[in-house]
């Protein structure tokens, strides 16, 4: 059996909308996904037993220090969901490439374990009579995490439900981003409690989130000052709460020039909206020079989810 890689991307949240906390510990969302054009590469190989290794990707200056390599990494667990749903054993060496921020609200995690998912599958399943089609692998997505169903689909998305409920957005044209990384990443469930703690503070309900008509419209426009203007983050309080200093990254990319900033998902990534390509490469330089983060990075959006290359 040859080794199979997957190409998989990460992504930024143009509309976060969380609603109140759930009796299961997670909150009903209007999440909507867009994939960016910063790839993790997983290639899996037959080995001996279940592996994993992890490496940033060639080019990348991505921290790689806390990601697990054993079954706390979500991708052993997607091999070891595989393997159970065709009758294999998970003999598999996972090799994952970063160049996504760890820990930095892009869905990293996610992603690799999406990618874990089609690349076993690719490795074990027949592929004359697929045991397991494209649905299967959202299914088991969504058993893994959240997010992880979108990041085998790609593109722009509203999720509802965790999230892992996915409708597809029409969109026009392609987005320009910056996203500035942070040292250190910020755990999804403390945020979450953060927004919790910082609502119940404020005291009166919290409402179901909606989709936002201004933000659908201006993607299916293509027009990048409108979809700005609409960018929301329920969890943007919650992660300045945490990490204050996030605040003056998005003053300073406001400050540059930028369309638009967010902290993406629950941070500490903040992403900028830029009009075109040379705008993004120009606020990079920028933010760069201004010293706030602690790596920009362009990338386009939207594209594909994880692909076989
Ligand atoms: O689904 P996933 O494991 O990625 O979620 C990580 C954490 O994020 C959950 O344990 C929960 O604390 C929080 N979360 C949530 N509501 C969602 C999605 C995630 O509270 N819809």
């Amino acid at each position: 059996m040859n080794p199979v890689s997957v190409r998989v991307p990460a992504k930024v949240n143009l509309q976060l909308g969380v609603g109140p906390l759930r009796d299961d510990g997670y909150h009903d969302l209007v999440n909507v996904f867009h994939a960016v054009s910063l790839f993790d590469e997983v290639t899996a190989e037959p080995a001996d037993e279940l592996r994993i290794t992890v490496e940033a990707a060639p080019g990348s200056r991505v921290a790689i220090g806390g990601v697990p390599t054993g079954d706390g990494n979500l991708a052993a667990r997607a091999a070891r969901l595989v393997a159970e749903r065709l009758g294999a054993a998970p003999r598999v060496a996972l090799r994952i490439r970063k160049a996504i921020p760890v820990a930095g609200g892009m869905a990293g995690g996610s992603a690799d374990a999406a990618a874990a998912l089609l690349a076993c599958a690719r490795l074990w399943d027949d592929p004359a009579a697929p045991a397991l089609a494209p649905a299967d692998l959202l299914n088991l997505g969504a058993r893994l995490g959240s997010d992880v169903p979108f990041a085998l689909l790609g593109g722009t998305a509203v999720g509802t439900g965790r999230g892992e409920r996915l409708t597809a957005a029409t969109v026009h044209g392609t987005f320009h981003w910056v996203f500035a990384t942070a040292d250190g990443g910020l755990s999804t469930p403390a945020v979450y409690a953060e927004c919790d703690r910082i609502r119940a503070a404020r005291g009166g309900g919290v409402p179901e989130p909606r989709e936002s008509g201004a933000l659908m419209a201006a993607l299916a426009a293509g027009d990048a000052e409108a979809l700005s203007a609409a960018l929301t983050n329920d969890l943007q309080p919650a992660a300045l709460a945490l990490r204050p200093s996030l605040r003056g990254v998005l003053d300073a990319g406001r400050d540059l020039g930028a369309l638009g900033a967010l902290v993406s998902g629950s941070g500490p990534t903040c992403a900028f909206l830029a009009a075109d390509a040379a705008g993004a490469a120009g606020l990079a330089d920028a933010l760069d020079r201004a010293g706030v983060a602690a790596q920009t990075l362009t990338a386009h959006g939207p594209v594909p989810g994880a692909t076989v290359i």
